[in-house]
């Protein structure tokens, strides 16, 4: 069993940055989606990129990296600043309220780029590779929502930073429905802090056919990645759907520089999804500090 010593991250280890592909045409959750982004549909009272966002920063990541494409333009507009709005609520006395949309355009740097064709989530990433440069980052997928107070891309950040090699967050998922995910055959190389939740990936499989996933160890959305991965990514043919599948280029990422999986500390859901979406607003609503309350009563009034 290889035991691999944390060590204090080198500037080298760093992780500032993160991509956050969102030039999907949504086709899931049409047609919500017919004419705006997925990534703004709210849950609760935010829009779905702004739970990502946030991630982001509780994750120590400084700069933001959004990929978009044609009719995104809210998903910017949201980050922007809103004077007239801000002007609007400070003079109705709603100074709360003119703070919270302040905060949300200063709460990091974002910068776009956009994905000119669908060619798939890998060549997404592969967008970005200039705006990310030589370091390491990131990936969040923004219609994948990790509720609670470990954000699962911070316990990737620290498996990056402790021992340089990349991290993918996976979780069990039942048998029937791996054919939804990118799907990993890993091996455990239990060590401290992270126990039996740490494997070194022998082999990934993007939506494998039924019987065909090597375990129910499914790809959550979150990924902390060295810049290695732009030469994998560039090296990646179309895969499943015909597009350039990140899973494809992380196969060669693992083969030559070696790749983690962490079964993280957490509950993921796929609000792209129109069932994963309805319960990411139930628990959303359940956890919130002014509605939960009263939501959960109601919801223990219906007679179910
Ligand atoms: C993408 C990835 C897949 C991953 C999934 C998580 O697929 O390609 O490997 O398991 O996100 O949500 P998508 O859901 O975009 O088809």
């Amino acid at each position: 069993m290889s035991n691999v010593k944390a060590q204090s991250p080198s500037s080298a280890r760093r992780v500032r940055k993160a991509v956050l592909p969102a030039a999907g045409l949504g086709t899931r959750f049409l047609p919500a989606t017919k004419a705006q982004p997925k990534e703004m549909l709210p849950v609760v009272d935010k829009p779905l990129i702004q739970y990502v966002a946030e991630e982001c920063v509780a994750s120590g990541i400084e700069h933001i990296i959004i990929v978009t494409g044609k009719g995104k333009n809210a998903i910017e507009d949201h980050f922007d600043l809103a004077p007239s709005l801000e002007r609007f609520l400070e003079e109705k006395g709603k100074k709360d309220q003119a703070e919270m949309v302040r905060r949300i355009s200063n709460m990091v740097r974002v910068s776009y780029t956009r994905q000119k064709e669908p060619l798939g989530l890998g060549h997404a990433v592969l967008v970005a590779r200039d705006l990310v440069g030589d370091e390491p980052f990131a990936v969040l997928l923004g219609d994948v929502i990790i509720p609670g107070n470990r954000p699962a891309t911070k316990q990737l950040v620290e498996v990056y930073e402790a021992t340089g090699i990349g991290a993918i967050a996976v979780e069990q998922v039942p048998r029937e429905k791996t054919h939804l995910y990118g799907v990993v055959d890993g091996e455990p190389k239990p060590q401290a802090p992270w126990g039996q939740r740490l494997l070194r990936i022998r082999d990934l499989v993007e939506k494998p056919k039924p019987g065909k996933a090597p375990s129910n160890l499914a790809i959550t959305g979150r990924y902390v990645l060295p810049p290695d991965i732009f030469d994998c990514l560039a090296r990646t043919k179309p895969g499943s759907g015909n597009e350039i599948q990140l899973t494809d280029a992380l196969r060669i990422l693992a083969k030559e520089r070696g790749l983690w999986a962490l079964i993280y500390e957490g509950i993921s859901y796929d609000a792209g999804d129109k069932l994963g979406f309805l319960k990411a607003t139930v628990e959303i609503a359940l956890q919130n500090p002014e509605l939960g309350a009263e939501f959960r009563k109601y919801l223990k009034s219906l007679d179910l």
